[in-house]
């Protein structure tokens, strides 16, 4: 039903698009995400206490044994529900505050203080798990069926020997951000916005480089798409730029500090996620491989950017006037309502890049009811390696 109620409202209730947005076990986005592995926390958030955390609709806690190795657990204890958030790190495992059960990271009870001491109890008692990996600083956890566990992908920008690698959250939609993940993903697929909001509604956010209005091209890659973004500078320089998004929830950006008065060109050096915590809030977390000048890594402008900023050149600011004079992707982003609706929007031209990542997902939904990889699963371990053809180029006249 399409008809008009009048005043150009929409005579229907019109609800999100639950198949490509809704994150919970058993719904069609929720297992399409959990085929691929997904970070959780950042390895420098495990010290001697246990940490809550909400992914995909899942109560979590993560840790790191006595013997450093990391686990992914149901939050309540399979005994009686306690949260495992406030039980005490041992050297084999955790262990519940309320009873003493101890379970190691892969949800087996090793222990089980209060029953007779030849009890068989703990034997059919099984937490539940997830599988983890550690990777550039990130703790990343596989929550889909454990038969088809993928290889862990090698992103060729950051698989290079000697790179220094730094992982951080990226906050610029909020610590948490307050609505769902497919929106905030989306304007990965929309340079458009690069020439309003970050250049002439709120000044330059990142460089002068966005303001001249591009010529856009999407091409679909092995494990997602890319947007070329190709604009001709007041300087005569053609300024080249290559997003990427990898099906389902990851992108590489490169560097949006670039100055514009030098041919160049450098491939991205970082991959972020972002995960949705549920339905309707998402965490970012980033990857990024540091330059390295005179021996030393040069500190990520982006991992210091303050909440709510894109840009890490800017101070923070939070007041609501503030964010109404100078909004920035969180205000850009969250405000498209908690599940941006897709059937009240009015798609344009430029909007091409979000409908064909759309059509990605879609496809990879279908792939995973039908019983196949989707696009973009590693499985030969002799052949991790995902190529990354984000970049920036600047060409002289
Ligand atoms: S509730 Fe965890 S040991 Fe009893
Ligand atoms: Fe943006």
């Amino acid at each position: 039903m399409t008809e008009e109620a009048g005043y150009g409202k929409v005579g229907v209730l019109r609800r999100e698009n639950a198949e490509l947005t809704h994150v919970e076990f058993g719904t069609p986005m929720g297992e399409l995400l959990r085929r691929y592995w997904q970070p959780v926390a950042l390895s420098e958030e495990l010290t001697d206490m246990p940490r809550a955390i909400r992914i995909l609709g899942e109560d979590l806690v993560v840790f790191r044994d006595g013997n450093g190795r990391v686990g992914v657990l149901d939050q309540h204890c399979a005994h009686r529900g306690t949260s495992l958030e406030y039980g005490r790190i041992e050297p084999e495992g955790i262990r519940c505050c309320y009873h003493g059960w101890l379970y190691d990271v892969e949800g087996r009870c090793l222990q089980q203080p209060g029953e007779p001491p030849d009890g068989t109890s703990k034997d059919r008692v099984r937490q539940s798990w997830y599988p983890t990996r550690e990777f550039g600083g990130l703790v990343f956890a596989y929550m889909g069926p454990i038969d088809l566990m993928p290889e862990f992908p090698a992103y060729d920008i950051l698989s290079d020997e000697g790179l220094i690698l730094t992982a951080y959250r990226n906050i610029s939609r909020g610590a948490v951000a307050e609505c769902n993940w497919l929106q905030i993903q989306e304007n990965a697929m929309d340079p458009v916005h690069t020439a309003f909001l970050h250049s002439t509604i709120s000044g330059a956010h990142f460089t002068d480089l966005f303001k001249a209005l591009p010529q856009l091209d999407f091409e679909e890659t092995p494990t997602g798409m890319t947007y070329i973004r190709t604009s001709t500078l007041p300087n005569g320089f053609t300024y080249r730029r290559v997003q990427e998004v990898f099906v389902p929830n990851a992108r590489s950006v490169a560097d949006p500090y670039l100055p514009g008065n030098k041919a160049q060109s450098e491939k991205s050096r970082l991959i972020g996620w972002w995960v949705p915590v549920d339905n309707t809030h998402t965490i970012g977390f980033h990857i990024e491989a540091l330059r390295v000048v005179n021996g030393a890594p040069v500190p990520s402008v982006l991992a210091q950017a303050p909440e709510g900023r894109s840009s890490g050149t800017q101070a923070a600011r939070r007041s609501y006037e503030d964010m109404q004079r100078e909004p920035d992707d969180q205000e850009a982003q969250v405000s498209q309502r908690p599940i941006a609706v897709h059937d009240l929007e009015h798609l344009a031209s430029t909007d091409r890049g979000v409908v064909m990542f759309r059509r990605l997902l879609k496809e990879a939904v279908a792939a995973v009811q039908k019983g196949d990889d989707p696009m973009g699963i590693v499985r030969d371990p002799g052949n991790r390696t995902v190529t990354v053809s984000a970049g920036n180029t600047l060409i002289a006249r």
